[in-house]
């Protein structure tokens, strides 16, 4: 007991001087102070559409911040607008990375997802954002998905076997699992069925890419028995083979999947039947 209470004022007088230079406040610190980054003003100029207005037409807005006062994505420069410039500017977004699929919108030209979209920091050019394309408008970049979701359900997205195990759950070969990456990853923006000129115009029946590609992954899995059930839902001229192999998909896809080759692979498997 003793040796303690002589070894802690020991102790104690090794960190003082740390912490005292710590909170020192000395001329030298004060000149740390980061001086303020300069102003780097960029121009958005943004879909708008109100469905309380329907006599107006849609229109660019155009809005200016401080590239220097935001976050690095375009997420972020879309939720300073709303906050501090226009509470009226209506978007999806949830997770802000890249899980959700909520913020999918038409960035400079390319459907992507806003939270993973670098804004371009040229100051030089404007950055134009449009909901995603040949999509019925809610309001502003929010697109109607009702019928993408539809569609996602039509093939029936969720494990059916008629002869489950005993006890126990599925098994499952490593080389099997294997099977299912690049996937099972989808998380159903809806980027690229929206990219794709053949969901454009034949979205009532065509079953576009997204979908598409779940639908593979669903016969793809070893652990279901309805392959066969699957694969005859699509034999007909509409729900797949309005896929003509443009990729435009697949170019598209934030999470870098290949749904394009996914369809390939279902035409294969029906093409060998
Ligand atoms: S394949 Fe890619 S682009 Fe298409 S819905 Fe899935 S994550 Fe989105
Ligand atoms: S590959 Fe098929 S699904 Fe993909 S964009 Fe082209 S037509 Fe559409
Ligand atoms: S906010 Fe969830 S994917 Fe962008």
């Amino acid at each position: 007991m003793q040796s303690l209470l002589t070894q802690a004022p020991r102790f104690a007088a090794r960190r003082l001087p740390n912490a005292a230079r710590a909170l020192s406040t000395t001329p030298a610190r004060a000149q740390a102070v980061p001086t303020e980054k300069p102003v780097l003003m960029k121009e958005f100029k943004i879909y708008r559409w109100n469905p309380d207005e329907p006599e107006k037409k849609p229109t660019l807005q155009s809005y200016k911040i401080d590239l220097n006062q935001t976050g690095p994505m375009l997420l972020d420069a879309l939720i300073k607008i709303k906050n501090e410039i226009d509470p009226t500017l209506t978007f999806r977004r949830s997770c802000r990375e890249g899980i959700c699929g909520s913020c999918a919108m038409n960035i400079d030209g390319q459907n992507t997802l806003a939270c993973l979209c670098r804004i371009d920091r040229n100051t030089g050019k404007d950055t134009k954002v449009y909901p995603l394309p040949h999509m019925y408008i809610v309001k502003d970049l929010v697109p109607d998905l009702t019928l993408f979701y539809k569609q996602y359900k039509s093939i029936q997205p969720y494990l059916q076997n008629d002869n489950p195990p005993e006890k126990g759950e599925f098994i499952q070969s490593q080389e099997d699992r294997k099977k299912l990456d690049g996937l099972y990853e989808c998380i159903l923006c809806a980027c690229c069925s929206t990219s794709c000129p053949s969901y454009w115009w034949n979205q009532d029946e065509y079953l576009g890419p997204a979908t598409l590609m779940q639908a593979y992954r669903w016969i793809a899995d070893s652990r279901d028995s309805y392959g066969a059930e699957r694969k005859e839902k699509l034999q007909n001229e509409m729900s797949m083979y309005r896929c003509h192999t443009i990729f435009n998909c697949s170019r598209t896809c934030p999470k870098g999947l290949n749904p394009a080759a996914a369809i390939a692979k279902i035409k294969l498997e029906l093409a060998a039947e």
